[in-house]
C-alpha cells in the first residue's frame, strides 16, 4: 500500500524516519501541501508557532504578514484534519520590549486575533487552558511599579500561556470517534490516575532543551493523552526539538514533523532514542478483582457499562464462533458465567 506519510524527496527531505515518527527538514507551507496531495488523514495536531519577530528563527515583515502565514498553514491543517478531530495550539500574547527610556513596551494579544483567526478558517473552538508557570519563570515587569507605586503604569508579569484546542467540524458526535477504535486500543489510550481537572495547568518550563523556545514535555504528554488514541498521527508543523514527537513515542502514537533548521531535528534524534514507550495491553482483560463481591445483578449492571464491542472482543476469546448480532446483554451475562475461567 502507498504511504501517505510520506512527502515527494525532491520538494522536502525526508531527515528522520524510524517507520513511526517522520520529521521533514524543511518549509511546512511546502510540506503540508504535498500531505494534502497524499491524502494524508491527520488525527490530532499539536505546534507551538513560530514567535512573531522575537525568537531569531524567522522574521516576518509585519503583524499582518506574520497572520496571514498563520492563516495558510492552518487552512492546510483543517483540510488534513479528519473530521471531528482536533488541533491544540500552545500560543500567548506578544510582549515587546521598550527600547530605550522614552519608549514603552508593547503587548500584541495574538492570542485572540488567533482565536478569530482559526474560527475564520473554519475551525470550531472548544477550549482555553491556561498554562501557568512559575512567577520566576516570567521577565519582570514591575520593577519600576514596585518603587513608584503610581496607578496606570502597573504592569503585571506574565507567567501563563495559552493551549487553544480547535475541532474540525463534524455531523457526528465525539462518541462516534471514540467508537471508531477497536477495544484494545480503546483499553490502551484510556487516561489513567490522576488528570486535570481545570483548565488552568500549573507546569514548569521545559529546560531539558538547548532550543530557544521549547514546550515542556509534561504538557505535550497531557495533550496526547488526553486528545489522541493508541496507533493515531500526530501531526507538529513547527517541530522544533521534537517534544510532540518524544511524547508520541511514550504513548504509541505516530508523528509527522517539519523543521526548518537540521540541528533542532539532531536535537530531537539524540533525545528520542531515550524514551521507552508505556506498556500496553497486549490482549483485553477484566480486572476480576473488580467484581468479586458483587452479586450477579451488580455484576451484569457493571458489565453494561462497558461498550458493546468490547464485551464482544473479550467473549470472542472463550467463544470465536460468536457472532456480531448477539445483543449487549446477552455478553454481559455470558462473561458473568465465564468470569472463573476467563
Ligand atoms: C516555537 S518553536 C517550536 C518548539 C517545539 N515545540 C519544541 O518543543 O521544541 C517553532 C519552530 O518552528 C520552526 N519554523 C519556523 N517556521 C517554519 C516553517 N515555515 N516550517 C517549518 N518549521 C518552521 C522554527 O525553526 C522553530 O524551531
Amino acid at each position: 500500500m502507498e504511504d501517505k506519510t510520506k512527502l515527494n524527496a525532491q520538494v522536502i527531505n525526508e531527515y528522520y524516519n524510524d517507520g513511526k515518527h517522520i520529521v521533514y527538514n524543511g518549509d511546512c507551507l511546502l510540506g503540508l501541501e504535498q500531505l494534502i496531495q497524499n491524502k494524508t488523514e491527520i488525527d490530532l495536531t499539536i505546534t507551538s508557532p513560530p514567535y512573531f519577530n522575537v525568537k531569531d528563527y524567522v522574521v516576518y515583515e509585519n503583524y499582518k504578514k506574520y497572520l496571514d502565514f498563520l492563516e495558510t498553514i492552518f487552512t492546510k491543517i483543517l483540510i488534513l484534519t479528519k473530521p471531528g478531530r482536533l488541533c491544540c495550539i500552545n500560543i500567548s500574547n506578544i510582549l515587546i520590549i521598550r527600547e530605550n527610556r522614552n519608549s514603552e513596551s508593547k503587548r500584541i494579544p495574538l492570542s485572540f486575533h488567533f482565536v478569530s483567526l482559526m474560527e475564520k478558517i473554519g475551525w470550531e473552538f472548544l477550549e482555553d487552558i491556561i498554562w501557568l508557570k512559575p512567577e520566576g519563570a516570567a521577565k519582570n515587569r514591575n520593577g519600576g511599579f514596585y518603587q513608584h507605586r503610581q496607578p496606570v503604569a502597573y504592569k503585571p508579569n506574565v507567567v501563563n500561556e495559552y493551549i487553544f484546542v480547535f475541532k474540525k467540524p463534524s455531523k457526528s458526535l465525539i462518541d462516534q470517534v471514540v467508537r471508531s477504535y477497536n477495544s484494545l486500543d480503546a483499553l490502551n489510550s484510556k487516561v489513567l490516575g490522576n488528570y486535570e481537572r481545570s483548565n488552568v495547568w500549573k507546569i514548569n518550563p521545559a529546560t531539558r532543551s538547548k532550543h530557544p523556545a521549547p514546550y515542556p514535555m509534561e504538557l505535550t504528554d497531557k495533550i496526547i493523552s488526553y486528545y489522541s488514541f493508541v496507533g493515531d498521527i500526530i501531526l507538529d508543523p513547527f517541530f522544533g526539538s521534537g517534544t510532540t514527537s518524544l511524547s508520541c513515542k511514550k504513548y504509541s502514537r505516530n508523528c509527522i514533523g517539519f523543521e526548518i533548521h537540521s540541528e533542532y531535528i539532531d536535537m530531537f534524534i539524540s533525545e528520542i532514542k531515550k524514551v521507552i514507550p508505556n506498556k500496553l495491553h497486549d490482549k483485553l482483560t477484566l480486572d476480576k478483582n473488580e467484581f468479586i463481591e458483587l452479586t450477579k445483578e451488580e455484576c451484569i449492571e457493571k458489565l453494561m457499562k462497558h461498550p458493546k464491542q468490547m464485551l464482544f472482543d473479550i467473549f470472542k476469546d472463550k467463544e470465536p464462533e460468536i457472532k456480531k448480532t448477539v445483543s449487549k446483554i446477552y455478553l454481559a451475562e455470558q462473561i458473568h458465567n465465564h468470569m472463573n475461567d476467563m
